[in-house]
Order: C-alpha cells, then structure tokens, then sequence
C-alpha cells in the first residue's frame, strides 16, 4: 500500500532522511520510532505529500505520487493526525467530523442547494448519524456539541482521530498520538486502532505502546532506518539499543 524508495529529504546542510526505503502492505499496523530529530514527522509529511523529497520516489497503491499533491493523496484515502493536533477549533467535536465527509457533496447539484431537497436532507441526517457514532467509537460522544478550541490536548487528539477515521481511510498516519493522553485514553486510542482495517503507520513515543499495537517496528535513527521487523526482534536489536532504547531506558 505504501512504497518508498531511496527517499531523501534536505534542509540545508540537514539530512532529516537519506536512502530511506519502506514498504507497508495494505492492512498492516507499522510502528516508527527513534529520537527526536531522527525524521519520523518528515517521513509522514514525505508519504502525505505535506512535503516533496529531495530525492526518491513514494508509490500509494501502485501510484507513483511523488509529484502529487496532499490534496490528490487524500482523496486516495490518505488521513493523518499531527503531532501538535490540528482541529477546527471554532467548530464544534461534531462539524469537526462532518467537515471530513462533507467535501464528498451533498448530491443533487445547485438545485438541491437551493431547495433544500428531502434527499439531501436525508443525507445530511445520514451523515450526522454516521459521524455520532464515529464520535462514540473514539469515547468523544459526550462532548459533541463542544467547541474543539475548548478542549484539553488529550481529546483533541481524539477529536482529530475521529475525523481521520470518519470516511473510512485506506492509510492512517498517526504521529505521536499518545502523547498528553492518560493511561485510560491511550487504551482507548489503541482498541481504536486495533479494530481498523486501514493501513497504519504510528509514530510513537511511548515504546511500549508501539510494542503491543504493531506487528512491525521500524527504527529511524539520523534519518535511516536502521532497524525494520516483528517488536520482539526490533527490541533486541543491538543497533536499537545503542541508538534508542537503551538512551531512553
Ligand atoms: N521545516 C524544517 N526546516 C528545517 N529543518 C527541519 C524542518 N523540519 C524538520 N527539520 C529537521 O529535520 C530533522 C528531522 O526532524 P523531524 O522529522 O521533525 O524529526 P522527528 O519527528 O523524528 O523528531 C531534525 O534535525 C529537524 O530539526
Ligand atoms: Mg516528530
């Protein structure tokens, strides 16, 4: 589902990735660690098109994509979450679900714009429905009618988290979603991802929630990869010691 080959990217004299190669079959959960700085935000901005690498090739679902903007990997089924969330925050958890299906249209043209249509309103409340239980899944149902401004850091990941999921993506990247969640909401956010079907690519701090989510581990290390597998093998890799798990221990 993701393909990425030889993927460099330079700020200035910074080589935030070089060589980077990765492949992500469809469905797979895959989990990127490594210190800060090592590329893992650029990586994601590589593979949504936020960014344009300086080198290298990203292919979506066969496509090559490298040139395509973040606007045509999204409607490729692309959804992300950012590490400092990003909601519409003078719209309510709810309008922030619908905000994500509405670009689909209302159906029915300008006629339908213009006369309010039953079909179109019956779409609408479709889509109100729809995004409700999207909102219950992530354990947000209650704060609804909130201004997204108005919430902590915590459930504004799961309100971003809830407009990723709300039309069904094919590729979920979630960067450092944990982080500012407590122990409760953490769980919560990894059934979540758990029951997907999308392929995920998690970048994620807290090591031991990578280990339980994912059934791959790949290990960025000065913008390389320098380690890729199943957690238990990652885990015991001497490279990722050195570099990684044994810094943070
Ligand atoms: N917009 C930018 N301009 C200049 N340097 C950047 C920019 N974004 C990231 N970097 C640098 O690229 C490297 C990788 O950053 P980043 O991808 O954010 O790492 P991570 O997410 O793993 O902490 C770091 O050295 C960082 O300082
Ligand atoms: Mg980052």
């Amino acid at each position: 589902m993701i393909e990425i080959a030889d993927v460099g990217v330079r700020f200035g004299g910074v080589h935030a990735l070089s060589g980077v190669g990765l492949t992500v079959a469809e469905g797979e959960t895959c989990g990127v660690i490594g210190p800060n700085g090592a590329g893992k935000t650029t990586l994601f901005d590589v593979i949504t098109g936020l960014r344009r690498p300086t080198t290298g090739t990203v292919r979506l679902d066969g496509r090559d994509v490298t040139a395509a903007g973040a606007v045509q990997r999204a409607r490729l089924g692309v959804r992300r979450t950012f590490q400092r969330p990003q909601v519409f925050g003078r719209l309510t958890v709810l309008d922030n679900v619908l905000a994500a299906v509405e670009w689909h249209g209302g159906g029915g043209g300008l006629a339908a714009d213009l006369l309010g249509l039953r079909a179109r309103r019956r779409l609408a409340d479709r889509r109100r429905e729809h995004a409700r239980a999207v909102l219950e899944r992530c354990g947000i149902a209650d704060l609804a009618d909130h201004y997204a401004a108005d919430l902590p850091i915590g459930r504004r990941r799961m309100v971003e988290l809830a407009r990723a999921l709300a039309d069904e993506p094919r590729v979920l990247l979630l960067d450092e979603p944990t982080s500012g969640l407590d122990g409760e909401q953490a769980a919560r956010f990894g059934e979540v991802v758990a029951g997907l079907e999308a392929t995920v690519l998690l970048v994620e701090h807290d090591v031991g929630f990578v280990m339980a989510a994912c059934e791959r581990v790949v290990v960025l290390d000065l913008g390389k990869v320098i380690a890729d597998g199943p957690p238990a093998r990652v885990r015991e890799d001497p490279a990722v010691r050195t570099a990684y798990l044994g810094a943070s221990a």
